[in-house]
């Protein structure tokens, strides 16, 4: 075993490779995202989302017969039991967060089947059956619990409609539009995986300790979280709405930046040119704005997107902050009628796909991820018994 040395310290493991993965290729200087195998673009605008769980889980696409199969072992396993019900009730009574919601109600789905050995399966076969339930039950539990916040009774889900489209409909009790429908797969295709993200990392260690799925996965909520991986775009939301008119956007964008404001939705640790999930997303909302025959939320992001990019460059040359995922996720999710609090939560609806995937992967791998910490405290401390401190 090597020792490590004061020199090997990388914080925050930046640029550490610390997993080998065929669900997804980030390239931050070429702007390119590969989803098993597939351009970002050729697949996200394509794929159903059943389509891109199946390609994530198998690396391959499913035929005709594969996908009508999926799709119905994702659907009979929608409905909420009454554990995870009643879970949503107090919780939106205390009207805790919803991606806390989202996390507690996830570990109630370990009461909704019998543990491995009472079914009967090996660890594998019930990390397989636990993947299927957890991305089943992801749009359920959210569109629940958003319902119950506002004072609303949750809606049953129905076998019948697409993942993406069944979760609109728990949502807003209505069937979707196709445009809807397909605004909500793009999304979802788009944020279902990117490399070794904070949030699949936590998965991958805590499944490659041989925990159980629901672990990992509840794991993972807790670090999409965060508001450096998974909470900036309803603040992207709220600077265009706070710009309001296109002829005030370089006067409030400028402001900000001279009091150290961040632009929300621009710059990236790994992207240091335009994210191209941003582009996938911008020509999802177009079709979407468009459909809808109100073009104003849109263009007005568009011109306060042009304006931040050029003084961003005026005020930190060199720096390469371009647009990233969070702007027009903010706008994309906004059109199809989602509160910003719920942002958080749908993009863990789709991960939730990508952190299942990569535990398979991990699983595989069989290898206990346990790197090394550097001592940097004293060596000699004198004991002194507590009277004597
Ligand atoms: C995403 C983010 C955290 C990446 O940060 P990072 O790689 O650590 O970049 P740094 O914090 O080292 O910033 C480098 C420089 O660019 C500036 N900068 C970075 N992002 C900026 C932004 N969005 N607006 C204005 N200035 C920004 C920093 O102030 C810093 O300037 P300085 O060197 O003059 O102090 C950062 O770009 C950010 O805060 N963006 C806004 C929030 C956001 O959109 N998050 C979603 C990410 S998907």
């Amino acid at each position: 075993m090597s020792v490590p040395t004061a020199s090997s310290f990388v914080p925050g493991l930046e640029g550490v490779v610390a997993a080998q993965t065929r669900l997804s290729s980030v390239d931050g200087l070429a702007g390119e995202l590969i989803i098993a195998g597939f351009p970002l673009e050729r697949l996200a605008s394509n794929a159903t989302f059943e389509e891109t769980v199946y390609l994530l889980w198998h690396d391959a696409l499913p035929n005709v017969a594969q996908l009508d199969d999926f799709r119905q072992e994702l659907a009979v396993d929608r409905s909420l039991i009454p554990a995870t019900l009643d879970l949503l009730k107090a919780a939106a009574a205390q009207k805790v967060d919803a991606m806390d919601a989202l996390r507690m109600a996830a570990s109630t789905l370990s009461l909704r089947v019998p543990g491995e050995q009472a079914a009967n399966l090996s660890h594998e076969e019930a990390n397989k059956r636990d993947a299927r339930i957890l991305v089943a039950q992801f749009p359920t539990i959210v569109a629940a619990y958003w319902r119950l916040t506002e004072g609303n009774d949750p809606i049953e889900p129905r076998g019948d409609l697409s993942h993406a489209a069944n979760y609109l409909y728990m949502l807003f009790g209505a069937i979707p539009s196709a445009e809807r429908t397909r605004g909500m797969e793009t999304y979802l295709n788009t944020v279902v995986d990117h490399g070794l993200n904070a949030s699949t990392f936590a998965a991958r260690v805590i499944i490659a300790t041989q925990s159980d799925m629901i672990s990992a996965i509840v794991g993972a909520v807790g670090a999409l979280k965060g508001p450096l991986h998974g909470g900036a775009p309803g603040p992207a939301l709220d600077m265009v709405f706070e710009i309001g008119d296109a002829s005030r956007a370089e006067t409030v964008l400028r402001e900000k930046i001279e009091r150290g404001e961040r632009l929300m939705g621009f710059g990236h640790r790994v992207y240091k040119v335009r994210d191209p999930r941003a582009d996938v997303l911008a020509a999802a909302s177009e079709r979407l704005y468009r459909a809808d025959g109100d073009m104003a939320l849109y263009n007005l992001s568009r011109e306060v997107e042009k304006t931040a990019l050029a003084l961003l460059e005026e005020y930190k040359p060199g720096r390469n902050l371009k647009t990233n995922v969070e702007f027009y996720t903010a706008l994309l999710l906004h059109g199809l009628g989602l509160p910003t609090p719920l942002f958080t939560s749908t993009f863990a609806i789709s991960r939730v796909a990508g952190w299942t995937a990569h535990c398979f992967e991990q699983q595989q791998a069989g290898r206990l991820i346990r790197p090394q910490s550097e001592y940097i405290g004293v060596k000699d401390r004198h004991w002194l018994s507590v009277d004597q401190r």
